[in-house]
């Protein structure tokens, strides 16, 4: 029996920029928060200012390139009953922002498809018992990564890693909906984070705001959203 009488979301890379604000949107939608973060002083200082606004969030330490972090995720969560109704893989990063493909190095690589790609489809595939069945899981992706709008030659591989986590997205929409599980892709807009620069167009509210949508109220699966409405991949 979990001890959340409300319903319970967990989001990776929740200490800062637009996981920081899906996780308290969350708070504001009634959620219990699990806050996901590799730093412990970076993600206790995230807590903190969302606890001080009222929400009910917990910091989980974690690393989501790597699996004894993801386990320990697991383990805390089976130990104290707790399931999971929405799932937000929102984790990345973006190192090869002035690069062209001919110069990355394999470290640069292998941290972003790690980071992006792989850690979303481990993390999901160890949570998948502990979701609920007609619970939710959000991939937060990017345009860059889509044949429609991207394949423009900025940031390779970070382009290639979100390509790739859309496909991922649709190898899983299939398998989790024997169970109701909804699994769907977001592109959040260009958003003022670091990862985005002081030069974007959104703030993190509106970043989060299709996330946050589609972790809570959406009813379709497979697909990839841009503002509510479904873009091409
Ligand atoms: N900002 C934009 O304009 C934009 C546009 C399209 C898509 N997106 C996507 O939106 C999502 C959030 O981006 P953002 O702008 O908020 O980025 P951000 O400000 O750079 O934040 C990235 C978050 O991911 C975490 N993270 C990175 N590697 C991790 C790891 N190995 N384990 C655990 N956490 C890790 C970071 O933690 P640390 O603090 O420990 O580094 C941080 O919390 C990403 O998926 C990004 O690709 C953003």
């Amino acid at each position: 029996m979990s001890e959340h009488a409300k319903k319970v979301a967990l989001v990776t890379g929740a200490n800062r920029g637009i996981g920081f604000e899906i996780a308290r949107q969350l708070g504001f939608k009634g959620y219990a928060v699990y806050a996901c973060g590799r730093s412990e002083s970076s993600l206790n200082q995230a807590v903190g200012m969302l606890t001080g606004e009222g929400h009910d969030v917990y910091p989980v330490v974690s690393d989501v390139t790597d699996p004894e972090s993801i386990a320990s995720i697991v383990k805390r969560l089976s130990g104290e009953g707790v399931k999971i109704d929405a799932l937000v893989n929102n984790a990345a990063v973006l190192v090869d922002r002035n690069k062209g493909i001919l110069d990355l190095t394999r470290s640069e690589v292998m941290e972003t498809l790690e980071t992006n790609a792989v850690a979303p489809l481990m993390v999901t595939q160890a949570l998948s018992d502990l979701l609920n069945d007609g619970g939710r899981v959000v991939m937060v992706s990017s345009t860059s990564g889509s044949f429609c709008n991207g394949i423009d030659h900025w940031a390779p591989i970070y382009a290639t890693s979100k390509t790739t986590l859309n496909a991922i997205t649709r190898h899983l929409a299939p398998e989790l909906f024997e169970r109701k599980i909804l699994v769907n892709a977001v592109h959040p807009g260009w958003v003022k984070t670091d990862m985005g620069g002081n030069g974007a167009e959104r703030d993190v509210a509106k970043g989060a705001e299709t996330p946050v949508w589609l972790a809570t109220e959406v009813e379709e699966t497979g697909k990839f959203w841009c503002d509510k409405s479904e873009i091409p991949w």
